[in-house]
């Protein structure tokens, strides 16, 4: 297997893609801070073409003013080992002023009404930071597929509907969430928890499985259900709790039977938490 090369800068980001033989290239883009779940969707989008990109980038666009931009951790040494052990062909991995070389873009991709509910509502300009990146990267290293984490549900949905609206040659392969045994969603923001927060934090992977448990019973039983281990956890400060319909982010009627989003956003301690669960609602 060929050596991973190192890009930091679009000229040799350039000359290493012109270097690769295969047709398709697949990449894995990432804000760093490696964990089991980059590393499967390493796996899976290795598997899946001739290439693998994987772009680290901690994007300023899609943090707000007040978020943890600053204190996200680094830790570029050990990313580069997991890449490695991956097979990535390359890792691009820009300063911003490689990425925004005039400084904050004035022309962004708007993610539209899905940008404003959920995180969006919270996170006012996210979601264009996040598509703007997205969009640029995939320019950016050419790739043909690109494959994005259930654990982002909504930052997912976005990207498909950016590719299919704006015709995005790329095909977007999504990859489902990676836990850890207790349940707890694997994040690079789980190394702020301290461990009382941690053991706090695994209400949020509780709630969702006792809602998809009443899947059953519709979506009031649903919700309720998810609520109930929430309110047993008061040093989780919930942002939102919903059931939501899978494509529109749209609250699910109580006759809705069907494929939807169950999805919490929660703070613990110092750290703002996401999680979801698809759910098929209705008798099995
Ligand atoms: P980041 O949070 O580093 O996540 C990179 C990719 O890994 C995303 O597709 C995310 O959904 C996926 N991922 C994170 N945790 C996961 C888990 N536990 N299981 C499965 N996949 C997981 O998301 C971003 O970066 C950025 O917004 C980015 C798309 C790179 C644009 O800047």
């Amino acid at each position: 297997t060929a050596a991973t090369v190192v890009a930091s800068t679009r000229d040799e980001l350039r000359d290493a893609r012109a270097a690769l033989s295969g047709t398709d290239v697949a990449v894995v883009m990432t804000m760093g801070a490696l964990h089991e779940g980059h590393a499967q969707l390493l796996r899976e989008a290795r598997r899946s073409a001739d290439h693998l990109i994987l772009t680290v980038f901690l994007n300023p666009l899609q943090f707000g003013p007040k978020e943890d931009l600053s204190r996200y951790p680094r830790t570029f040494d050990d990313d580069l080992r997991i890449a490695v052990a991956e097979g990535v062909d390359i890792v691009f991995a820009p300063t911003p002023d490689v990425v925004y070389p005039d400084g904050d873009p004035g022309v962004r991709v708007s993610a539209g009404p899905l940008g404003d509910v959920l995180e969006g509502k919270s996170r006012p300009g996210h979601f264009d930071g996040v598509l703007t990146v997205v969009g640029k990267l995939l320019h950016l290293t050419g790739a043909t597929r690109a494959f994005f984490g259930q654990k982002d549900a909504q930052q997912l949905l976005l990207i498909r509907r950016m590719t299919r609206d704006l015709d995005f040659p790329v095909e977007v392969v999504s990859v489902p969430t990676v836990r850890e045994d207790d349940g707890l969603a694997l994040s690079s923001r789980n190394m702020y928890l301290t461990d009382s927060d941690r053991e706090v934090a695994l209400c949020l992977s509780r709630a969702l499985t006792a809602g998809a448990d009443a899947a059953a019973y519709g979506p009031s039983a649903i919700r309720r259900a998810a609520r109930e281990v929430l309110v047993e956890e008061p040093l989780a400060l919930v942002d939102y709790l919903v059931l939501v319909h899978p494509t529109t982010l749209q609250d699910v009627p109580e006759w809705y039977r069907g494929e939807a989003l169950l999805a919490i956003a929660a703070r613990v301690g110092t750290t703002r938490l996401i999680d979801n669960t698809p759910i098929l609602v209705g008798p099995g």
